[in-house]
């Protein structure tokens, strides 16, 4: 029997998900979306036929095998605690920071749990899902996204959520890079385009198999050379202690015990 998969909370993962669920495909499953975000719910109703919005949430559940939660972690608790599920039905939660623990006190009586941390590109069916604990439920929906990452123990699973925390700081990296450039006289577009090609051109390194990072930084770093010196200087600055501390402080953040 096929999955019929209900989406509560259509933000820009949820989008994401049925977009790689739906796109280009003879046979995509049936998906049930909550009704708020109306314009993008009825987008994606629109542009897939086996998409449909529902009433409001309890709709969602009532109609659905696997529920997948993309609500923020602000108000994801409330919200599914107000919701009736049933004994028999998945659940799998995108929302960071939500235990498994405090999902099962929340979606009781399902029992059938499992957290994920999707990321855009499943849109494409382009990357691998870290997901705790492997379930059924959740590795079938991430087999049909790009395949899924299992991680059985909790405290490791957050640690992944906590490198996945790392984008933003790495554009602002580039960021600085490309200003300190407009700041020695070259245009503020041509600085940034420059410094996007330098490290778009890198993309496809990162893609070989078992990516190396330390053997990757040495083929940069010619003897002697201007990557060796700079690299070296931000470790003897202390940059990458850094961003040891920064990781250790998110994963507080998200895993306090
Ligand atoms: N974006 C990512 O790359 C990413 C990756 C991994 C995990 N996550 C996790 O996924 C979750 C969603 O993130 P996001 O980036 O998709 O956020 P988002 O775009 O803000 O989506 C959250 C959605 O939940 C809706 N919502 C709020 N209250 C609701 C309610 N009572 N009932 C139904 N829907 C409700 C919001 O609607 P309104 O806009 O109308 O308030 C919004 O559409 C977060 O917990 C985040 O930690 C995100």
């Amino acid at each position: 029997m096929s999955t019929t998969y209900g989406v509560v909370g259509v933000g820009s993962i949820a989008e994401a998900i049925v977009v790689g669920l739906c796109e280009g495909l003879d046979d995509p499953p049936e998906v049930v979306l909550s009704p708020r975000s109306a314009a993008r719910s009825a987008a994606l109703a629109e542009r897939f036929a086996t998409v449909r919005v529902a009433g409001d949430n309890q709709a969602v559940l009532d109609e659905s095998d696997v529920v997948v939660v993309c609500l923020l972690p602000g108000n994801a608790a409330e919200v599914l605690s107000g919701l009736a599920f049933r004994a028999d039905q998945a659940v799998v939660s995108a929302v960071a920071g939500l235990s498994v623990e405090r999902l099962a006190e929340v979606v009781a009586p399902a029992t059938d749990l499992a957290r994920s941390i999707p990321l855009p590109a499943v849109a494409t069916r382009g990357s691998m899902t870290p997901v705790h604990p492997a379930t059924a439920a959740v590795a079938g929906l991430f087999d049909r996204l790009g395949g899924s990452l299992a991680i059985d123990d909790e405290l490791a699973y957050e640690s992944v959520a906590a490198a996945s925390a790392t984008v933003a700081a790495h554009f602002r990296y580039l960021g600085t890079i490309a200003d300190w450039l407009t700041a020695h006289g070259i245009a503020g577009p041509e600085a940034r385009r420059y410094v996007a090609d330098t490290f778009a051109a890198l993309s496809g390194e990162l893609g070989q198999p078992g990516a190396d990072f330390a053997a990757l930084a040495d083929a940069h770093a010619t003897p002697g050379g201007l990557n060796e010196q700079f690299a070296r200087d931000l470790g003897e600055a202390g940059v990458y202690d850094e961003v040891r501390v920064g990781l250790d402080a998110v994963l507080a953040r998200i895993a306090p015990n």
